[in-house]
């Protein structure tokens, strides 16, 4: 994967984020997943019945298996966090869904003041639940 491609994988999760509906927790989180080679945004969207809330990460998920995708290759993922923070375990398990090598996705967390972290789908989420276990 080039870092070209990075760079504007997180520029589509910086610029969601400004469309996330975040008014309860006040913490607004844009995501951005490439898959199946194209790009796909996700806004986390919460509920008065806080339990609704759906992450930005499975929205932009969804919003790829919506258009057939199925592969997913990178993500990235912006909130105000400082430093940048990492997709919830939820989230984690819902990419490993559609990763066919976790070691092969980067998964990078940025915030609108520059700062970056990145690891792999598999460091974050460690001897995972594939699903290949089921009969
Ligand atoms: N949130 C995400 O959208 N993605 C994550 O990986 C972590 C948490 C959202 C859910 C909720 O709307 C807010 O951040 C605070 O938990």
């Amino acid at each position: 994967m080039s870092g070209a491609i990075d760079r504007e994988l997180e520029e589509r999760a910086r610029a969601a984020q400004a469309l996330a509906y975040a008014p309860y927790s006040r913490f607004p989180v844009g995501a951005a997943v490439r898959m199946g080679g194209k790009t796909y945004e996700g806004v986390n969207v919460e509920n008065a019945s806080y339990p609704l809330t759906v992450c930005a990460e499975r929205n932009a998920v969804a919003a790829a298996v919506r258009d057939g995708a199925r592969r997913l290759e990178a993500v990235a993922v912006c909130s105000n966090a400082s430093p940048p923070s990492t997709p919830c375990g939820g989230c984690r398990q819902v990419l490993l869904e559609f990763a066919a090598d976790p070691a092969a996705v980067t998964v990078t967390a940025v915030n609108q003041q520059g700062e970056r972290r990145s690891w792999t789908l598999a460091e974050l989420i460690p001897h995972g639940f594939s699903g290949r276990e089921l009969p």
